[in-house]
């Protein structure tokens, strides 16, 4: 059987997931992409760090040249976080002609479109279906699954971590700091939880869906961002007295060829869908012109629900591979260079 050799960046929540979906589901891998796909190496801090999930062979390093150097490595998957970094070992790996699989929505959205071009200038793939709404194949279903619709407006619940809190909060009456301390030690809040609850999390994966969905460039700052920060437990009892849940919620509506996008905490009638979105769960109702109201729904965070969307974009990269149109599929990977044809 033909190897495909994978380099991990990151050896954390995704990352120790990714090795485990990799190893457990071998079998359905095999099926699916007639390969053996390998984890040989992977990139992390601190080569000396206790690890909860055993590497399955794959050797640790914390140089990323063992990975970019190695000829053997076809596919780099970056689940470290973070930006700069991030993104030059992102460009470097193309630079290495390999293809990119990402969780990485501050990176998505701050430098998508020059790394989509990095990417296609190198006939290399990116993917990045994990960097919303966890295990929800919420792009795919936008781009490809709704490809000849029109889409006017995308509005949900795409944080775990605040709706997480908020669940908690108002069920159980759990504290703000309490219930923050939980969603962090279950793996779902980011390094930095300020991104979380502030709603910069939330608006980073509004900003994606709203370029994929309405084919356009849309920028962060066009956000209009408030998060859970000052909710407290009295706006969630009286909201509930009064029929209410309060939900984070980001929407995107493109109108005239104009494109608002915000995130608010927001009432949400109890007899509402969203209302019922519990727990770390996410949901994302997609209005079409044609298709009319499409609602998505899954756990939008954690460590086997996001590695099931990463270790999903690996076996597209390969049967990509293998069929030899790396860098040329016409779904959300390469969204942006029909952006920047079009602008010509
Ligand atoms: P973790 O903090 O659990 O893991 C990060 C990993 O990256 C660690 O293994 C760490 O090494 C390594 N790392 C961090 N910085 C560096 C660096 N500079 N050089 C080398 N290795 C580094 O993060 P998560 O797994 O939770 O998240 C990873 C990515 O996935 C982020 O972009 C996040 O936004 C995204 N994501 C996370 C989800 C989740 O539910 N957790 C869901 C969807 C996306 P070491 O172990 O040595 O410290
Ligand atoms: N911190 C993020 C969340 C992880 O809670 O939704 C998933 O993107």
């Amino acid at each position: 059987k033909e190897v495909v050799g994978v380099g991990l960046i990151g050896y954390g929540t995704v990352g120790s997931g990714v090795v485990r979906i990799l190893h457990e589901h071998k079998e359905k891998m095999e099926r699916e992409t007639g390969c053996d796909v390998v984890v040989k190496k992977i990139v992390v801090r601190d080569k000396e760090k206790e690890r909860s999930y055993p590497l399955h062979g794959a050797q640790l390093t914390t140089c990323i040249e063992d990975i970019l150097e190695d000829t053997s490595i076809h596919v780099v998957v970056e689940v470290m976080g973070g930006t700069e970094e991030a993104k030059e070992y992102i460009l470097r790996a193309f630079e290495a002609k390999k293809h990119v699989v990402t969780a990485n929505k501050d990176l998505l959205a701050m430098h998508g479109e020059e790394l989509l071009n990095a990417a296609a200038r190198n006939g290399s793939d990116l993917y990045y279906e994990a960097s919303v709404a966890g295990g929800i194949p919420i792009l795919r279903g936008l781009v490809d699954g709704l490809a000849s619709d029109r889409i006017q407006k995308v509005m949900g619940i795409v944080n775990g971590t605040t709706n997480y809190m908020l669940t908690k909060m108002t069920e159980e009456g759990v504290s703000y700091e309490g219930v923050l301390r939980e969603a962090q030690a279950l793996g779902f809040a980011e390094s930095d939880p300020t991104a979380d609850v502030d709603g910069l999390d939330a608006a980073r994966k509004m900003v994606i869906l709203a370029t994929l969905g309405f084919s356009m460039k849309v920028a962060f700052e066009d956000v209009d961002v408030k998060g859970i920060r000052h909710v407290t437990q009295k706006d969630l009892q009286l909201a509930s007295q009064l029929g209410y849940v309060m939900k984070l919620i980001g929407t995107a509506e493109e109108k005239d060829g104009a494109v608002s996008i915000s995130v608010a905490p927001t009432l949400i009638p109890k007899s509402h869908p969203l209302a019922g979105v519990r727990n770390e769960y996410n949901a994302v109702y997609v209005y079409g012109e044609a298709v009319g109201q499409t609602m998505f729904y899954g756990p939008g965070a954690g460590q086997l629900p996001t590695a099931t969307a990463v270790v999903s974009d690996i076996v597209t990269v390969v049967k990509h591979m293998r069929l030899g149109t790396t860098g040329k599929a016409m779904s959300f990977a390469s969204r942006s260079k029909v952006l920047q044809d079009d602008s010509n």
